[in-house]
């Protein structure tokens, strides 16, 4: 027997709400194109800073006091950059993430100079901080400044490129105080709109963390010693 009309239309409504829903829940994926998951660690590489640098990496932004740090991309090419993880405000299992959702931002190296500073990310609302506010590292988890979101960026079609946001504006970069690497801000001038994708850290690629790493990474972040 075939269907009766009202199954059918039923059936297409049914199909039609689960297609809104899927794309209410698009999951963020990496440039492997699997899901992105809470607690794995990923690179987070910028994609339209046009100088052929390398992932991000925390970074002196100003000179006294120097800490908190904040965020810059490695000006050397093939640099991964330093591991992230992604964690909800509040404890949950493990789980891929969607667009939009809420995330905190977390270095997870241990090496970290400015020990008494978290590795969260958050924006600096410090009343020094520029109309064009710095993304530091430092934050607190329940700290709604600490709160970001991964979107898509709407111009790149076919690729896993995203736009990081928080609750009040668009991550974008500046020139920043060390040899002018891009450095990450608050910005409304989305000509500075930061795209990225994200690279899954695997053991494999994962360096040691040998004393002569720790050596090198802390002179690239301490470009005023
Ligand atoms: C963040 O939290 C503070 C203090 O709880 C509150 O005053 C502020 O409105 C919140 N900001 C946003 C954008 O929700
Ligand atoms: C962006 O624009 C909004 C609305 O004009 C303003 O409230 C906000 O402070 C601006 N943010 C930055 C980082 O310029």
């Amino acid at each position: 027997m075939m269907p009766s009309f009202p199954l059918v239309s039923f059936l297409i409504t049914l199909m039609l709400a689960a297609a809104v829903c899927t794309q209410g829940k698009e999951y963020v994926r990496d440039a492997a194109g699997n899901y992105v998951q809470t607690y794995d660690e990923y690179y987070i590489q910028p994609v339209n800073t046009k100088n052929n640098g390398g992932g991000l990496v925390p970074a002196v932004v100003k000179q006294v006091p120097f800490c908190p740090l904040g965020i810059n991309q490695d000006l050397q090419k093939g640099q991964p950059g330093q591991p992230v993880r992604f964690i909800y405000p509040y404890p949950l299992m493990k789980t891929p993430i969607s667009i939009m959702e809420t995330v905190i931002i977390e270095f997870t190296s241990k090496d970290l100079p400015c020990k008494e500073f978290s590795g969260l990310w958050e924006v600096d609302e410090s009343s020094s901080a520029s109309d064009e506010p710095a993304i530091l590292i430092g934050g607190e988890q329940l700290g709604n400044n600490s709160w970001f979101r991964i979107e898509r960026a709407e111009d790149v079609i076919g690729a896993n490129v995203y736009k990081l946001t928080t609750l009040t504006g668009t991550i974008g970069y500046i020139p920043g105080p060390w040899k002018g690497a891009p450095q990450l801000v608050l910005t409304n001038d989305t000509a500075n709109t930061l795209l990225v994708i994200f690279k899954k850290v695997n053991d494999a690629t994962k360096a040691p963390t040998s004393t002569s790493r720790v050596e090198k990474f802390g002179l690239r972040m301490f470009p005023f010693y």
